[in-house]
């Protein structure tokens, strides 16, 4: 059944959006679970199809879990582990549950896991995390498209990153938090998901300090010391500032809950420079708002606290209709302008040369079928619909679904007129709407 979103655009945004637990913080807290022989429960884990997906690998490892959808909670126990395998089904639908790597290395000294191959916006290799497991005494084959790892034991070392890989930082945390003696990272990421990681692993009786800087100290501990432990997640950073730049877009005003506006200060002064209103309410809470036409900015993305990669789509919608030329220079992924041919079938004026794009707003933009080719593209080409004259339909939301829960619904709440529909049938999907879980 293939759905797609059917979008009406011209409408402002305005109201209230509550934002949900942060995708790429919750995947690493499922993995880590496995560390504990025993049950862990975490909180804030939204509904989406990558969680279904972590969920999944955990239980080919022996684990089982209660998915509470209406409190948005999980409960895994760890107590057997009974398979040290991620299969490459599992691990080819979504590369963060390659992240498993790291636990199962703590938790069982061995492990066999998919290799990731590329993805729609680069070639994101895996060579940090091998180097940095044999470096703490793993011995690693690739074998049929699977990574081997075993070691009699950890020990702790100091590991240096080539680059501040998000995945290696979570993955060597993992694998050091039983091993003998201290592991120092050094040139760490530093991502709000990082120091979520860790404080999870805090939380169950880790020993990890330094995390959200670029130097992240694991005292290894016992697997005696770990321990059940009940965790919330941080709310998600890249969704809020999705809805911050809907809300932009369409020159509305909302209130937006459940956001650490710490997390998002890079993109929140880009948004400010290109004349969005931001005011903080409560700590948790912003009103974000924009009249008129916004003004074009130049951005390069990066490592945390940079411009964040996941915002960049979304960020070159907004420029497709502002004043003036901006450019966008992608320096993370090699193939993260997926977005740019759909934008300019909706008439947006965009040269790209290699990872720089230069962006000369255009009066408006128009209504045209597209489709989404990876989650954040897929956001990136909602909010052009929501923005176009005309209707846009916007095709392959299985990108969308893995990181945006109940995208549409919230949308809709605000006042945005799109609606999920099935090809086949042209019915609409009415899905689990629940007004009181927005
Ligand atoms: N890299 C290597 N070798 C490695 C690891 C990384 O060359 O061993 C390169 C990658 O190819 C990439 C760059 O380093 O060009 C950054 O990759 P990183 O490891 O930091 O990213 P990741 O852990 O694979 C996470 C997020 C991404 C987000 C990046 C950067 C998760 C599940 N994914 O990916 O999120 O773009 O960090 O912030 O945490 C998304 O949510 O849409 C998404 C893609």
């Amino acid at each position: 059944m293939a759905e797609k979103f059917k979008i009406t655009g011209g409408e402002t945004l305005r109201g209230e959006v509550s934002i949900g637990g942060a995708k790429n913080a919750v995947l690493k807290h499922l993995a880590a679970t496995i560390l504990v022989k025993g049950k862990t429960k975490i909180y804030n884990v939204p509904h989406l199809t990558d969680v279904d997906i972590m969920l999944n690998v955990l239980s080919d490892l022996g684990a089982k879990y209660i998915y509470n959808k209406e409190e948005k909670s999980v409960e895994v126990d760890a107590s057997n582990i009974t398979s040290i395998t991620a299969k490459y089904e599992l691990v080819s639908k979504m590369r963060a549950s390659f992240i498993i790597l790291g636990a199962l290395m703590s938790r069982c000294k061995e492990a066999i896991v998919a290799l990731p191959g590329g993805c729609a916006i680069g070639e994101r290799r895996v060579d940090f995390h091998i180097k940095g497991l044999e470096a703490l005494g793993a011995k690693i084959k690739i074998e049929n498209g699977y990574v081997h790892a075993k070691a009699s034991k950890l020990v702790g070392t100091d590991i240096y990153l080539d680059i501040p890989s998000v995945g290696a930082t979570e993955n060597l945390m993992l694998a050091a938090v039983l091993a003998e003696g201290s592991t120092r990272i050094q040139n760490a990421a530093q991502e709000p998901e990082i120091i979520d990681l860790a404080n999870f692993l805090n939380t169950i009786g880790a020993d990890i300090i330094g995390a959200g800087t670029s130097e992240i100290i694991i005292n290894g501990v016992k697997a005696e010391n770990l321990h059940s432990a009940e965790y919330t997640t941080i709310p998600d950073r890249i969704e809020a500032g999705t809805f911050m730049a809907a809300v932009v877009a369409t020159k509305g005003k909302a209130i937006i809950r459940n956001v650490f506006p710490a997390h998002l200060t890079f993109f929140n002064d880009k948004l400010i420079k290109m004349g969005a209103n931001i005011k903080l309410i409560e700590p948790t809470t912003i009103e974000v708002s924009c009249r008129g036409r916004l003004n074009s900015i130049n951005f390069v993305t990066q490592p945390y606290p940079g411009f964040p990669t996941d915002l960049q789509a979304i960020a070159m919608t907004l420029l497709t209709t502002a004043n003036g030329v901006g450019i966008i220079t992608e320096s993370l992924y090699e193939n993260r302008f997926m977005q740019v041919p759909d934008l300019r079938r909706m008439g947006a004026d965009i040269h790209q040369d290699r990872n720089h794009a230069i962006i000369k707003g255009v009066k408006n933009l128009t209504g045209a079928t597209v489709a989404a080719s990876d989650l954040r593209a897929g956001a990136a080409l909602v909010i052009a619909g929501l923005m176009a004259n005309g209707e846009t339909i916007v095709e392959k939301l299985h990108h969308i679904d893995r990181g945006y829960e109940e995208f549409e619904y919230k949308l809709q709440k605000l006042g945005g007129k799109i609606y999920r529909y099935n090809d086949e049938t042209e019915t609409q999907i009415k899905g689990v709407f629940n007004e009181s879980r927005l």
